[in-house]
C-alpha cells in the first residue's frame, strides 16, 4: 500500500506497521561517493568501521577513513551518519531547504500536524554493513537515495518491545533478538523509495549494495490536532517522572 493522499498519511501515521509513502520531492542529490568524500572530513560526522577482519585492521581503517582514497574506503564495510545537515544547505546540499524541508513542513502544517523538532539525518553505508538493533525517539520519513537497503521492523512492535522499554532504550544492540520471521516486516528499498518508520518501534537496517545512501526526515514530538501517538505518550509520561532528562531529546543522540 502506498500512501499518497493527505488523508492516507493522516490515517496511518499513528499505528504500526511501517508503511511506504511517496512524497514527490523535487530535489536531486549529488552522487553518494561525492557526498561521502565531503562529509567524511566534517567534524560532526560519525562513522563505525565494521567487518569480520581483526580489530587491528578496523583500527587502521578508522584512522585512515578521512584521508584514504574514497574509492578504497567504499570497499570497507562501514556505516556513517550525519545529523546536522543544515550546515550544508549552502553548499553540498544546496536547495535542500527549499525543495525538501519547506514543502514537507508546509504539507504537515496544512494537515494539522505540529512537532517539536524536524530535521534531516543522512546515512551512508557499504555492502555488508548493518545498523544496530534500536529504536528512535522520532518518527522517520526514510528516503532511499542511492543503492539498496532493507529496513527491518516488526509488524506488531508491542509483541517485541513495550512502549516503556522503548522509552528507556534498553534493547539497543548490534543484532536483533531471535524472532519468528513471520513477525518481521522487511522492506527492500531502492532509490526513490520512501518508508514511514514509527517512533519508538525497534528496527534495524541492512545494506545490500556496494554503497547505499538515504536521508531520514526525523520528527520529534509529532502531534496531529493536538494528539500524540501512544508510544510518544509513554515517552512524555517518562519525562514527567524524569524532567531532568527531557531536554536530552535535543541532543539528537541517534542510534544508527
Ligand atoms: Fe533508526
Amino acid at each position: 500500500m502506498t500512501i499518497m493522499t493527505p488523508d492516507g498519511f493522516t490515517r496511518h501515521w499513528r499505528q504500526p506497521p511501517n508503511f511506504p509513502l511517496q512524497v514527490p520531492f523535487d530535489y536531486r542529490f549529488l552522487p553518494g561517493i561525492e557526498i561521502l568524500d565531503y562529509l567524511r572530513d566534517d567534524e560532526e560526522v560519525r562513522f563505525t568501521i565494521l567487518g569480520d577482519d581483526d580489530w587491528q585492521v578496523r583500527m587502521e581503517r578508522t584512522a585512515a577513513f578521512r584521508t584514504a582514497p574514497v574509492e578504497e574506503v567504499i570497499t570497507w564495510p562501514f556505516r556513517l551518519v550525519h545529523f546536522n545537515l543544515a550546515r550544508f544547505y549552502g553548499d553540498i546540499l544546496h536547495g535542500f531547504q527549499e525543495q525538501v524541508m519547506i514543502p514537507w513542513r508546509t504539507y504537515l502544517s496544512a494537515q494539522g500536524f505540529t512537532w517539536q523538532r524536524l530535521a534531516p539525518i543522512l546515512f551512508i553505508s557499504t555492502e555488508g554493513a548493518a545498523s544496530t538493533y534500536h529504536n528512535d525517539n522520532s518518527h522517520g520519513l526514510v528516503w532511499q537515495l542511492e543503492g539498496t537497503k532493507t529496513f527491518h521492523s516488526f509488524l506488531d512492535p508491542d509483541k517485541h518491545l513495550s512502549a516503556e522499554g522503548a522509552v528507556i532504550g534498553d534493547t539497543t544492540g548490534e543484532e536483533p533478538p531471535e524472532h519468528d520471521a513471520a513477525d518481521r516486516q522487511s522492506v527492500t528499498m531502492q532509490p526513490g523509495d520512501q518508508l514511514w518508520s514509527h517512533a519508538l518501534t525497534p528496527h534495524w537496517v541492512t545494506t545490500k549494495s556496494v554503497l547505499a545512501m538515504s536521508v531520514t526526515l526525523s520528527h520529534g514530538g509529532l502531534s496531529h490536532q493536538g494528539r500524540f501517538t501512544e508510544r510518544e505518550l509513554a515517552l512524555r509520561a517518562y519525562w514527567d517522572k524524569n524532567p531532568d532528562e527531557a531536554w536530552t531529546h535535543d541532543l539528537r543522540n541517534v542510534r544508527y
